[in-house]
C-alpha cells in the first residue's frame, strides 16, 4: 500500500492508496475517534459500495444519508439533508462524517462536517478518479451558489483519505477522462517530466491499466500534499492548483451545473489558459499545441463552448475566489511545468483568448 502524508503539524493525515481497501476494517476504525459515524453517499454509489463501508463500522453506532446524484444538487438546500441525518440520529460532537463518493459528495460531506456543531471529524473515501487525485485531499469543502461555483464553503481537513483503486472499475469512461484532466493539471503547473510521462502513457490510462493509474494517482496526490502543506489556505502557491479553473467554473455555471463535468470544464479551461499564455508570448506554439493535444488525447473538450459569449465568460469570471480587491488573477503558463498566478494582463488579452479558444 502507498501511504502519503499531508504534513500539517498536529492536523497531519495519511492518504492510503491501494486496491481492496474497502473492507479493511482496522484501516478505517483507527481514524474514528468516538463511537459513531454518519456515511454520506449518493444514490449511484450507495448500491455499489455502501454495504462494504458499513461492514467496516461494526460495533459502532452508524447511519447513512443517501443524496441525489449530481453537481446540480451540490447546494445549500440538499446539504440540509446531511444536517437532518446528523440531528435525527442525535449524533454528537465526537461523531465522524464519512464521505463515500466523488468530489460532489466529498465537498458536501466535508462542509457538513466543518459546520455541524462547529466541527466534527471527517474521513474521505473517494470513489472517482477526480476525487482520488484531487478533491479528497487538501480540505476544500463547500457547495455551489446559483451565481457562482463553490462560493460557500470552508477549509476543513479530514483525518484520513482512503482511496481504494478498485472502485475505479465501475466508473464510466466519461468520468475517468474528467479525472485525467486534474492529473494533467499537475504536469502543467509544476512537473514537465510527469507531463511527458502522460504523453507516453495516456493510452494505458484510458485502458485503465492498473499500474499506470496507480502511478498517476500517487504522483498527483504527492504533488497536492506538498502544495497544501506549504500553503493550506491559498495565500500563495496553492492558487496554482486552479489552472484552468476560472475559465472552467464559468463554463460549469454558464452551461448549467452538471451539463459539462467539472473535469471537462477544467480541460477546456486549461487549453484556454494555454492559448492566452501563448498570445501573451509566454508559452511557445509547440507547448500550446502539446497542451491541447494531451487534453484531446484524454478525450476531453479543448475548446470553449460555442454557446457561451465572451461577455458571458467575463461576467462569470468576475465572480471568482481569485478576485482580490476587485482584480481578477489567473493562473497562466510560462512553459510546461512552469505556471504562475498573475493579474499582469489586459481585458483585451482575456477577451481575445476567449474568442480564439472558441474558434481554435
Ligand atoms: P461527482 O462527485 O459528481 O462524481 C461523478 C459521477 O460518478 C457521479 O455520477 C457519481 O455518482 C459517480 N460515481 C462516483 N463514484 C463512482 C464509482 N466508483 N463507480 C461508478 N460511478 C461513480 O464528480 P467528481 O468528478 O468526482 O467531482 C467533481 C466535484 O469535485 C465538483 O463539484 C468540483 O467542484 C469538486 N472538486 C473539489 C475539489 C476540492 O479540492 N475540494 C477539487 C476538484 C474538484
Ligand atoms: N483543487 C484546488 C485546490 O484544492 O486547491
Amino acid at each position: 500500500m502507498t501511504t502519503l502524508t499531508v504534513d500539517l503539524g498536529e492536523r497531519s493525515y495519511p492518504i492510503y492508496i491501494k486496491n481492496s481497501l474497502l473492507g479493511q476494517t482496522e484501516l478505517l476504525k483507527q481514524h474514528i475517534a468516538g463511537n459513531s459515524a454518519l456515511i454520506v453517499t449518493n444514490e449511484t454509489v450507495a448500491p455499489l459500495y455502501l454495504e462494504k463501508t458499513q461492514s467496516m463500522l461494526s460495533g459502532l453506532k452508524h447511519q447513512a444519508v443517501i443524496l441525489p446524484d449530481g453537481e446540480k444538487y451540490k447546494n445549500l438546500e440538499v446539504l440540509n439533508q446531511i444536517y437532518d441525518g446528523l440531528l435525527r440520529n442525535r449524533f454528537d460532537r465526537n461523531t465522524t462524517v464519512i464521505a463515500l463518493g466523488g468530489g460532489v459528495i466529498g465537498d458536501m460531506a466535508g462542509f457538513a462536517a466543518a459546520s455541524y456543531q462547529r466541527g466534527v471529524h471527517l474521513i474521505q473515501i473517494p470513489t472517482t478518479l477526480l476525487s482520488q487525485v484531487d478533491s479528497s485531499v487538501g480540505g476544500k469543502t463547500g457547495v455551489n451558489h446559483a451565481l457562482g461555483k463553490n462560493m460557500i464553503g470552508a477549509f476543513y481537513q479530514p483525518k484520513a483519505v482512503i482511496a481504494d483503486t478498485d472502485t475505479l472499475d465501475t466508473l464510466p469512461d466519461r468520468e475517468l477522462s474528467a479525472g485525467i484532466a486534474e492529473i494533467i493539471k499537475y504536469g502543467l503547473i509544476c512537473n514537465a517530466e510527469f507531463f511527458s510521462w502522460l504523453e507516453q502513457n495516456m493510452p494505458a490510462l484510458l485502458k485503465r491499466d492498473k499500474k499506470a493509474l496507480s502511478y498517476a494517482i500517487e504522483v498527483s496526490c504527492q504533488t497536492k500534499a506538498e502544495v497544501v502543506a506549504a500553503d493550506e489556505r491559498e495565500s500563495g502557491k496553492r492558487a496554482l492548483l486552479n489552472l484552468g479553473h476560472t475559465f472552467g467554473h464559468a463554463i460549469e455555471n454558464g452551461m448549467g451545473y452538471g451539463e459539462w463535468l467539472h473535469g471537462e470544464a477544467v480541460g477546456a479551461g486549461m487549453c484556454m489558459a494555454a492559448v492566452m499564455s501563448n498570445q501573451m508570448g509566454w508559452l511557445s506554439d509547440k507547448e500550446t499545441q502539446q497542451t491541447i493535444q494531451l487534453i484531446e488525447q484524454a478525450k476531453l473538450p479543448s475548446k470553449a463552448p460555442e454557446s457561451m459569449s465572451a461577455e458571458q465568460f467575463l461576467d462569470l469570471m468576475s465572480v471568482d475566489k481569485k478576485v482580490l480587491d476587485g482584480v481578477l488573477r489567473l493562473i497562466l503558463m510560462k512553459g510546461i511545468g512552469k505556471s504562475l498566478v498573475t493579474s499582469d494582463f489586459t481585458l483585451d488579452n482575456l477577451n481575445n483568448a476567449i474568442i480564439q479558444s472558441a474558434a481554435a
